[in-house]
């Protein structure tokens, strides 16, 4: 069986290894993948901004099946153009991905459901902005409606800081685009969860936990990044909240969105903020997350085509996924300057075939030049490890890190500290 995956991050490495890991897979295409991939898959060039150019690659390959990483073809209806081609594909139609490219369709799905989440106001002028913010307590969140990769949401001190960074939302200086809705969102404090669930459009049934490290520097310092690395255990999440989140969240998400018309199939990616009052959704991402993803893939023995396959064919009721106990980790070593302005084009030394069964480096953003392995993007590569217990996983993740070197590489030193600290109370 051939498989075909969009997309060409580590999120997407690690769901290519995963795939190859199928008996029933016979070849594995990716588009457009990236230097990592090419070594294990066959990588043909694509722009994942372009929806037709992605059906011709499709219409050409004629995989069993496609999966869709990221969220840019999930907006761009990719899901819905292969469905009306009669070909399988792995995903939310573009309907149901505005739970991720809307956050004011999202807000308002969330209080029409009864669905934890903070208090908000969607604006569509500055007036309006003013009006608002006068019920809101500081710190206020503001928020840019569409997909912003990690960037359209400001915490502001003040009111004075949130009209301005709802200012630049709206004039388009802050994101490139003009945005004509912006969310004011009240502040909520506690601890961050990325729960995964696998939804069939009347299902969800959950994968696992995992926790991300989105600011760029230590002790979470410095600017949001696209995430610097991830970790997943068993002590995430208690067996009680796994269920309370699937019945009371991904769900009711489930219900809600076959009920108005639009069934959610694919992966729901719910971002929990666990408040003193009790846990609530930050955002929804309708797709893997990455690094996540590499994480949890690594714990995951379950078939991850059963995954694909259950969503597609309506039958996930019936699937329990099984995780690795233990836990696993994913640093990612980013490029210098990373999330701000960073060169591309550098040799990426001390890269071993394959350092062991448990320590997987996937390749972010990596490229073939004139033979030799470059860095090609913010986030280069993701070095992932599972073991028995956090501190195994990440000893395995960091010995192999301190071997590989390309200039102006940075990464995190202090992920899972969060639980490192926890373990000692
Ligand atoms: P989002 O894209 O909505 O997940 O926001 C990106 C990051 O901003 C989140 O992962 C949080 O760290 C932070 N954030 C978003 N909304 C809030 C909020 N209401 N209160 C506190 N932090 C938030
Ligand atoms: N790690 C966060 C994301 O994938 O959006």
């Amino acid at each position: 069986m051939k498989i075909l995956v969009i997309g060409g991050g580590g999120r997407e490495h690690a769901l290519v290894w995963a795939i190859r890991k199928s008996e029933e897979v016979t070849e594995v295409v990716c588009a457009p993948g990236n230097g990592g991939i090419a070594q294990i898959a066959r990588c043909t060039p694509v722009d994942v901004n372009d929806l037709a150019a992605m059906v011709a690659v499709v219409e050409a390959e004629k995989p069993a099946l496609t999966v869709v990483g990221p969220e840019v073809p999930l907006a761009l209806g990719l899901v819905d153009a292969l469905e009306e081609r009669k070909m399988r594909v792995f995903g939310p139609t573009q309907a149901a991905a505005r739970l991720e490219t809307s956050k004011a369709f999202a807000k308002e799905f969330m209080q029409r459901n009864d669905i934890p989440t903070a208090a908000y106001a969607v604006c569509t002028t500055l007036d309006e902005v003013r009006e608002q913010l006068v019920r809101f307590s500081v710190p206020v969140v503001v928020k840019a409606d569409g997909l912003a990769a990690g960037k359209g949401v400001v915490i502001c001190e003040t009111r004075l800081q949130a009209e301005a960074a709802a200012a630049q939302m709206f004039s388009g200086a802050l994101l490139g685009t003009q945005e004509t809705e912006v969310v004011l969102e009240e502040f909520l404090d506690g601890e961050e969860l990325s729960f995964f669930a696998l939804c069939d459009g009347r299902h969800a049934v959950p994968i696992a936990a995992a926790q991300d490290h989105k600011r760029v520097g230590e002790g979470d310092t410095g600017p949001n990044t696209g995430g610097m690395g991830a970790y997943s255990t068993d002590g995430l999440l208690t067996p009680a909240m796994r269920q309370w989140l699937t019945k009371n969240v991904a769900q009711k998400v489930v219900d809600g969105m076959k009920s108005d018309g639009h069934a959610f199939k694919g992966i729901l990616f719910c971002g929990i903020m666990m408040t003193a009052r009790g846990p609530m959704v930050l955002e929804f991402n309708t797709r893997f997350g990455d690094p996540e993803t590499q994480a949890i893939l690594m714990r995951m023995e379950t078939d991850v085509l059963d995954l694909f396959n259950a969503s597609i064919d309506e039958n996930a009721a019936q699937l329990s996924v099984k995780m690795r106990t233990g836990a696993s980790v994913c640093i990612i070593a980013a490029s210098g300057g990373y999330p701000g302005r960073y060169a591309s084009g550098k040799p990426i030394h001390g890269l071993d075939e394959q350092p062991s069964e448990d320590v997987v480096v996937f390749h972010s953003g990596t490229a073939i030049k004139d033979g030799q392995l470059v860095t090609a993007g913010g986030r280069v590569l993701a070095i992932t490890a599972v073991d028995s217990d956090l501190r195994e996983a990440l000893d395995k993740a960091y010995a192999e890190i301190a071997k590989i070197s390309f200039e102006g590489m940075q990464y995190r030193r202090d992920i899972g500290h969060r639980a490192l600290r926890q373990e000692q109370l």
